[in-house]
């Protein structure tokens, strides 16, 4: 009998963690609709990768938009959605008082609101299928504190924190909920981060995402500085927050 493709969404497909994670699914056999704002990007990935890449355009801070394209999909019984992985962000990079009203509004629309409104839909969808997944890209800002990109740091520290609460409440036994945590990443967001650690490749994300998608992770913290960073700031908060504070009175400023 032939087996059934498990179809799964991907937010902010079009690069970085997102384009990767598309494409490992999708070598993986999995089908995968792909969406963000840049149809060529889409158009491109799905010469590449064929039928199980399905692009999807939507612009994900437009919260009525996000909503529709959401239901739709998940209402779309030939694609039979099991598994969405929340990956679309944006960080504005910028100290909070350089930082507009509205570029924080829109870290919050598409960090925390946005895949909220998924969150909410799949997870009434999945609690009535055998099982459902869903994968937060969070980042290690959600845990530690992220200086010069607060407002970047309290969106995601805000839908981090949703999941893990939503995790622990009765009734979604059949949803598999996990958080990857990347840290610096080799993408255009992380482009004009002036920092001198090391940058991961999106593939090391994309397999993290791979990996909860076969084991649950909450959190999955990637890299090993990162895991010692985490480790360190949850051991000796006072201490991180000293330390972090000196480096950054060390950083150049602008
Ligand atoms: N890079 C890092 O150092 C790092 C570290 C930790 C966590 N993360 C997290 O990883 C995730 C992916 O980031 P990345 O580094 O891959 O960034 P990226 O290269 O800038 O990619 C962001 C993706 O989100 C999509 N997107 C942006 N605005 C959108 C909108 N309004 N509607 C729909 N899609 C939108 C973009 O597509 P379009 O522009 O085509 O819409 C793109 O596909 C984010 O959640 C980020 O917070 C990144």
């Amino acid at each position: 009998m032939k087996k059934k493709v498990e179809t799964l969404i991907v937010t902010g497909a079009s690069r970085g963690i997102g384009e990767a994670t598309a494409k490992h699914f999708c070598k993986k056999g999995f089908r995968v609709v792909g969406i963000a704002r840049t149809a060529d990007a889409l158009d491109q990935l799905q010469l590449e990768l064929g039928d199980l890449f399905i692009p999807k355009v939507a612009d994900l801070s437009d919260l009525d938009q996000a909503e529709e394209t959401i239901v739709s999909l998940l209402n779309d019984r030939k694609l039979n959605i099991s598994g969405v992985v929340l990956n679309a962000g944006i960080s504005s990079g910028k100290a909070f008082l350089d930082s507009s009203r509205a570029m924080q509004t829109l870290e919050m629309n598409l960090n925390y609101h946005s895949p909220s409104i998924f969150l909410r839909n799949a997870l009434k969808r999945f609690k009535r299928l055998p099982r459902g997944k869903i994968i937060a890209v969070s980042s290690l800002t959600a845990l530690v504190p992220f200086p010069n990109n607060a407002s970047y740091a309290a969106s995601k520290a805000a839908f981090y924190h949703l999941l893990r609460s939503i995790r622990l409440e009765d009734g979604f036994k059949n949803v598999e909920i996990s958080a990857v945590l990347p840290g610096l990443t080799d993408t255009k967001m992380s482009a004009s981060f002036d920092s001198v650690l090391p940058r991961a490749a999106p593939e090391d994300i994309a397999k993290a995402v791979f990996q909860c998608w076969k084991k649950p992770a909450f959190p999955l913290v990637v890299g090993r500085l990162n895991q010692a960073t985490e480790s360190f700031n949850r051991l000796q908060p006072w201490l991180f927050d000293r330390v972090t504070a000196s480096v950054v009175r060390w950083l150049p400023h602008e």
